[in-house]
């Protein structure tokens, strides 16, 4: 499922962030990738223990606990602390697929990526290029979203950012371990609480969203992993 999480974070920590990012100190991309994404990645990062990936990798962590669609439709049990990255003057990422296991950096952590996400600090109009291409079975997805909307994405999924021609991108990428391991157990949980939530809203006897939201329950409880 590729689902955008629209206003994750308000105009007001856009703008907090956009002044911490525009004054911090940027490294080469390639200091995450693995041997073979390497090759492709052109971009630029911010070192993880910098001050402003702390303060807005904070920012996104708290954003997303009270953020609805995303419980819903990530369940997750952790979180990767957020990265960031900037690409502009041609720079671009070629096709590649998410490393499966991630270190969480000055811990004993690992991550099992099962949903990548990345969440905008420029919009569409500030630059050409770079839109975020994402191959499912229903062929390549083409994102590019307003500034504070992320888009959450499975990692299984083969993707690439074509070349940035004019302005800058800048966006966070961080990656989520789920209860629900297999994507098309986690869409069916997904959808069945959409629905339930329909019904709840629409239908005044509320006996069949109660009923379904037991059979939503049961099905977590013999499908998680936590
Ligand atoms: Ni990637």
């Amino acid at each position: 499922m590729l689902l955008p999480i629209p206003d994750v974070l308000t105009a007001d920590q856009v703008l907090r962030a956009r002044l911490l990012l525009d004054q911090a100190d940027w490294v080469d991309g390639r200091v995450t990738a693995g041997h073979q994404s390497a090759r492709t990645k052109d971009n630029m990062q911010l070192p993880e223990a910098s001050p402003a990936a702390r303060e807005i990798g904070a920012m996104i962590l708290s954003a997303l606990e009270q953020n609805a669609l995303f419980i819903s439709a990530a369940l997750p049990a952790r979180v990767f602390p957020p990265l960031f990255n900037r690409y502009q003057g041609g720079q671009s990422f070629g096709t590649h697929v998410d490393n499966a296991i991630r270190q969480v950096t000055g811990t004993g952590h690992r991550i099992r990526t099962d949903l990548s996400a990345t969440l905008f600090f420029t919009g569409p109009d500030e630059y050409e290029g770079g839109e975020l291409m994402v191959e499912d079975t229903y062929g390549t997805h083409n994102v590019k979203l307003p500034a504070g909307h992320m888009i959450l994405y499975p990692a299984t999924s083969l993707h690439h950012v074509r070349p940035v021609t004019r302005g800058a991108r800048v966006a966070s990428f961080f990656w989520i371990q789920s209860m629900i391991r297999d994507d098309g157990e986690r869409t069916l949980l997904f959808d069945l609480d959409v629905a339930i939530q329909r019904l709840n809203s629409e239908v005044t006897n509320p006996a069949p969203a109660v009923q379904l939201t037991g059979v939503y329950h049961n099905l977590l409880r013999r499908w998680a992993e936590i």
